[in-house]
């Protein structure tokens, strides 16, 4: 059988209160060695630090989304704390959204605090962008980031984008909407193997067959095998080789 990480979900969403604990085992029956779950606002991470305590291969993210910076106050330092856990092993989503109406000054300046925690306890950071991929490259650049420090999640611009993703040592990750079309698909071919990492984004973003029904993390192998169809390579190298660049970059204590 081969493995998969699921490096991008939402597990404590609402929409997996009745049924979470069979969408997490169904997920490992199916073969997944990890999930990674993403906290978006501070109730979020806490829930996801939750999970990650209650399994021992989900692990969890925190942060407050870019959508989000306008619900509630981001607390600096209660997130630092919450960085600390050892089970929180990146800071994300984070990033520029401008898509979304909330205040892009205020985006920008908690993705700034977001970075400057995740050098502080020396951890990755997984980058939301929407429409802002520029703000977001000069922001980086500016803020002089460790090697290897991320990865910019559910990418579908082309290889030149992505190639300046990939110059500032960050890895991309697809998810389930490469499935529904060319569009997205871009820059597949080009981006080394070695580069990418497989995300759900569930509950969003269900890949086909699904399309349209709630996703969940065991359907992360549909986004490996659109990968392996496009660069015409086994299925089971992709997920051996996206594992291990998982395992890598967020540092997972797993085999
Ligand atoms: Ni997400």
């Amino acid at each position: 059988m081969s493995y998969l990480i699921d490096s991008h979900s939402h597990l404590d969403f609402e929409d997996f209160d009745k049924d979470r604990d069979s969408v997490i085992q169904r997920a490992f029956d199916s073969g997944l060695k990890a999930i990674i779950t993403i906290g978006t606002n501070l109730e979020s991470s806490k829930k996801s630090i939750a999970l990650a305590e209650k399994y021992e291969n989900i692990f969890a993210t925190v942060s407050l989304h870019p959508i989000d910076v306008d619900k509630e106050e981001f607390i600096g330092l209660t997130f630092l704390d919450l960085a600390h856990h050892p089970k929180v092993v990146a800071i994300g989503e984070t990033g520029l959204d401008y898509y979304h109406s909330s205040d892009k000054e205020k985006q920008k300046q908690v993705f700034q605090k977001l970075v400057q925690i995740a050098i502080e306890v020396e951890k990755p950071i997984i980058i939301h962008s929407r429409d802002a991929d520029e703000d977001i490259l000069f922001l980086l650049k500016e803020m002089a980031l460790p090697k290897s420090r991320g990865v910019i999640h559910c990418f579908g611009r082309d290889y030149e984008m992505a190639k300046k993703f990939l110059d500032l040592g960050f890895l991309i990750s697809y998810t389930g909407n490469i499935t529904y079309g060319s569009e997205r698909q871009k820059s597949i071919t080009e981006v080394p193997l070695e580069k990418i990492i497989v995300e759900t984004d569930c509950p969003f973003l269900a890949p086909v067959p699904f399309r349209g029904q709630r996703n969940e993390p065991s359907c992360v192998k549909y986004v490996a095998e659109k990968i392996a169809e496009i660069k015409k390579i086994d299925f089971s190298a992709v997920a051996e080789q996206t594992t291990k660049n998982c395992i890598k970059l967020f540092n997972l204590p797993i085999i």
